[in-house]
């Protein structure tokens, strides 16, 4: 008897153990959480110090947001040269509000945040959309190059359609900014007008932001944001990129294609039709016309 009650007592204390153990591994996870919630609020809420000329260049990731990077920093510049774009446009959400503090007036703001996330100031925000046929390849391309992605556009592609991407929710993400229930200001581009014809989307920006542009500084600016000179400094636009081939560990791909190619010769008639769903759920009601056939 006296042996059973020892076993029993024994076999509790393992259990209240072992599942006080899991509560607080929870409980700390959470926390966790929380914590880096909190700051990473922190930072983008009570760090960040608006000022009227700010800029933001939002996206969707991989829908030209380095190009447009660079396009806003010729504009805004005379063009002296820098070691990465992110010095000069930095990426609002990832860096420390001090350094964002520091920067010169107009301050160039590059984020990925969605509407909700982003401060409501009374700055300029730019906004570009591109085609979720070509970003998903893009994307699928940068995993490949850059997170180490190792299976093939079809195993990708499920990948996205579980949300288990990180980047998702495109539909969701260009509706909110397309609606913009704040009524911020907003120029509204896209990367198809973009490689169709860039100085007309150029010229849309210069008067958005009411700059005066000499006709040497245009031909300076077209030069310079072109695909075959961004490709050629590329370095100058990847970070990882620009650490894995000092090592020699991997080729450049982030200016990788630069064309409007909807997906052609990657998606399935079913992942165009997946993707239509979310188009028509989330925004056949804006005047973007991309097709699905
Ligand atoms: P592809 O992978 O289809 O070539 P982001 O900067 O948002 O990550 O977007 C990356 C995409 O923009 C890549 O698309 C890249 O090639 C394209 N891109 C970058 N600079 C460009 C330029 N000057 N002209 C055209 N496309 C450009």
């Amino acid at each position: 008897m006296t042996q059973l009650l020892r076993n029993f007592w024994s076999i509790a204390v393992g259990l209240y153990y072992q599942v006080s153990y899991e509560i607080v591994e929870f409980l700390i996870s959470v926390l966790r959480k929380m914590h880096g919630g909190l700051e990473f609020n922190a930072r983008i809420r009570y760090q960040y110090k608006p000022r009227a000329n700010d800029i933001f260049i939002v996206t969707f990731p991989k829908s030209g947001t380095t190009w447009m990077q660079m396009i806003l920093y010729q504009l805004t510049s005379s063009g002296e040269d820098f070691d990465h774009i992110n010095d000069v446009a930095p990426f609002f959400e990832m860096t420390d509000g001090n350094v964002i503090e520091k920067l010169q007036s107009p301050r160039l703001l590059k984020s990925h945040l969605a509407y909700d996330d982003i401060p409501k100031t009374t700055a300029k925000y730019i906004y570009v959309t591109r085609d979720i046929k070509d970003v998903i390849v893009s994307c699928y391309h940068h995993h490949r190059s850059i997170h180490g992605f190792e299976g093939s556009f079809d195993e990708f592609f499920e990948l996205y359609q579980a949300g288990k991407i990180y980047f998702k929710d495109w539909g969701l993400h260009v509706s909110n900014w397309m609606t913009n229930k704040n009524k911020l200001d907003v120029l509204y581009l896209n990367y198809e007008d973009l490689v169709a014809d860039t100085e007309t989307s150029i010229k849309r920006i210069i008067e958005f932001l009411k700059l005066e542009i000499s006709e040497a500084d245009m031909a300076r600016i077209v030069e310079r944001t072109s695909f075959a000179y961004m490709k050629k400094h590329e370095d100058k636009f990847d970070v990882v990129s620009q650490i894995l081939k000092s090592k020699k560990l991997i080729q450049g791909n982030f200016i990788r294609n630069g064309k409007v190619a909807k997906g052609e010769g990657y998606l399935t008639a079913s992942q165009k039709q997946f993707l239509r769903e979310e188009y028509v759920t989330h925004l056949s009601r804006y005047d973007l016309k991309y097709s699905f056939e």
